[in-house]
C-alpha cells in the first residue's frame, strides 16, 4: 500500500486546478440507465471511485468508455440489461446504490445489493426504500439484496423525505423521470450535485423543477434521450486546496472555484482570518494576518458547512489561537481523524458527535493512518504545516476522491511525496 510523505515548510503560491465533482460524476453515470442513447459526461475526475462505478455499470450491461485520458466518459445502455448489482461491487462504495432508481426506472424491477455500512457509519438505505415506494415499487430486503419491483410502471407521487438525504434524492430523481405523471419530492436535499444530476436529466428530455430548493417537481415523460453534460467542479476538493494556504501560507488560487459552491465554508474561513477573493479564473486564498482565530462548526445539508469538509477544517484549527467546537450532525463516526491527528500533537477531545479543538503553536510531524477519504486528506492538510516529516499511510482511500494530490500540492511549493507501498 502506498503512503505520502509531507514535510512542514513554508508558504504555497501558484495555482490549483479543481476537477469535476466525484459526487456529482457518480449519481450523473448511473443516469445512462435512462435512456438507450448514449450520454458523454465531460470535465469527468480521474479516480478509482469512478473506475468501480465504471466495473458495475458494465456488470449491467452498460458500457463506460474513457476517452482524453478519464476526462469524457462516454457511456451508453442500449443492449440487454442485467438488473442486478451484486455485493463484490456494490460493497467497494455506497454509491453503487444509485442504479437502483434507474434500473426501477427503465426496467420496472432490480436486485441491488445493501452496500453495508463503512468507517463513517451505518448508512442505511430506509430514505431511499420509502422514496422509491411513493413511486409504486415494492421492495424487500432477501439474504443482504433489496429486490424492487414496480409492476406496471412507477407512478408519479408526492413524497416527503424524513431527512434531506442526497442518494435519495438522486434515486427518487432519476426514477420520477419517467414514472406516469407528476411527482414532488418534498425536503429534498440542495446539494450543487443534485442540481447538476438535474440539469444533465433536462439535457435527456426530463421535465424537472425546483432543483437546487427543497421541494422538486418532476413530470414524467415516456423516454429519455442522449446528451452531453459537463461535471460541475467539485465543491469538496475546492475547499480542501483552499485550506493549504490556509494552513501554512501563502496565496493559492483554486481554478474553476465559485463562491457559490462553498459559501458557508468561506464565512467560516473568513471568520477564522482566512481571505477568499472570487477571480476571473477561480477563488484566490489567503491568510490575513496572524495566527489563525478558532471558530465553531456544525455540519448540516447544503447549504450548511459541509461534512465532507469537517475532517480538513479540523486540521486547519488545530493550530488556531483558541479552542474550537466541531459537530457532526450527517454521520455517526467521523471524528477518525481525530487521533490520527493527535499523534501529530494535537489537543482534541471528542464525546460523540462533538470535537473540541483546543489550538496549539504548532504541530510536529509523525507517521499515521488514513481512516477514510477525507480523513486522509485531512492528516495531509496537517502535515504541511508540522515541524518535520508526516508520513500518511493507507492512501488508496485518498485516490477514492482526490486525483493526482501530490502533483497539485508539489506545482504550489509544498514537499510532498508518494511513497510505492510493497
Ligand atoms: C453523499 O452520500 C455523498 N456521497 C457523501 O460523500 C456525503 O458525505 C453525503 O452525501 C452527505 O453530504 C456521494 O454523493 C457519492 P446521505 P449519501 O444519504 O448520499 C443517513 C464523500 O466523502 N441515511 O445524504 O450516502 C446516512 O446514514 C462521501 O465524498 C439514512 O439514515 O449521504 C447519513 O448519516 C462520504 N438512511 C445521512 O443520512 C438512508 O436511506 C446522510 O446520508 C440514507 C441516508
Amino acid at each position: 500500500m502506498d503512503s505520502i510523505l509531507v514535510r512542514g515548510n513554508g508558504p504555497l503560491s501558484g495555482q490549483i486546478p479543481i476537477a469535476g465533482a466525484k459526487n456529482a460524476c457518480l449519481a450523473l453515470m448511473p443516469a445512462t440507465l435512462l435512456s438507450e442513447e448514449p450520454l458523454t459526461l465531460t470535465n469527468a475526475p480521474r479516480l478509482s471511485d469512478i473506475r468501480t462505478m465504471t466495473q458495475l455499470l458494465a456488470s449491467l450491461g452498460a458500457e463506460v468508455t474513457a476517452l482524453q485520458e478519464g476526462k469524457v466518459l462516454a457511456t451508453s445502455c442500449h443492449g440487454e440489461i442485467n438488473p442486478r448489482a451484486d455485493y463484490d461491487i456494490v460493497r467497494k462504495m455506497r454509491a453503487s446504490n444509485l442504479v437502483l432508481g434507474p434500473l426501477l426506472a427503465r426496467l420496472g424491477h432490480a436486485v441491488v445489493s445493501l452496500p453495508g455500512g463503512c468507517a463513517i457509519g451505518a448508512r442505511p438505505m430506509d430514505i431511499h426504500i420509502d422514496a422509491l415506494a411513493a413511486l409504486g415499487a415494492e421492495i424487500e430486503l432477501k439474504e443482504g439484496y433489496l429486490h424492487a419491483n414496480a409492476r406496471g410502471g412507477l407512478k408519479g407521487a408526492v413524497h416527503e423525505m424524513r431527512f434531506a438525504s442526497v442518494g435519495a434524492t438522486e434515486n427518487f430523481l432519476m426514477a420520477a423521470t419517467l414514472a406516469k405523471g407528476t411527482s414532488v419530492l418534498k425536503n429534498a436535499a440542495r446539494e450543487p450535485e443534485i442540481v447538476d444530476l438535474a440539469r444533465c436529466l433536462r439535457a435527456m428530455g426530463a421535465q424537472i423543477e425546483g432543483e437546487g430548493t427543497a421541494e422538486i417537481t418532476i413530470q414524467g415523460v415516456d423516454r429519455l434521450h442522449g446528451a452531453t453534460h459537463p461535471v460541475v467542479t467539485d465543491r469538496i476538493e475546492l475547499g480542501t486546496y483552499m485550506l493549504a494556504p490556509a494552513i501554512c501560507g501563502g496565496e493559492v488560487e483554486c481554478l474553476g472555484g465559485r463562491i457559490e459552491l462553498v459559501e458557508s465554508f468561506c464565512e467560516k474561513l473568513d471568520a477564522a482570518g482566512i481571505a477568499v477573493e472570487e477571480t476571473a479564473r477561480g477563488l484566490k486564498v489567503k491568510r490575513k494576518n496572524g495566527r489563525i482565530r478558532a471558530v465553531d462548526v456544525v455540519t448540516e445539508p447544503f447549504p450548511g458547512f459541509p461534512t465532507d469538509l469537517q475532517a480538513q477544517m479540523m486540521a486547519l484549527l488545530c493550530t488556531a489561537e483558541g479552542t474550537s467546537i466541531l459537530e457532526e450532525r450527517i454521520f455517526e463516526n467521523r471524528f477518525m481523524h481525530a487521533p490520527e491527528l493527535a499523534r501529530m500533537g494535537a489537543r482534541i477531545e471528542v464525546h460523540g458527535g462533538v470535537a473540541k479543538v483546543h489550538g496549539v503553536a504548532r504541530l510536529k510531524g509523525a507517521r499515521v493512518m488514513a481512516t477514510d477519504l477525507r480523513a486522509s486528506v485531512s492528516l495531509i492538510l496537517a502535515g504541511l504545516a508540522a515541524e518535520g516529516e508526516t508520513v500518511v499511510s493507507r492512501v488508496y482511500h485518498l485516490d477514492r476522491g482526490y486525483e493526482r494530490v501530490e502533483e497539485k500540492l508539489r506545482a504550489v511549493g509544498a514537499q510532498i511525496e508518494r511513497v510505492k507501498g510493497e
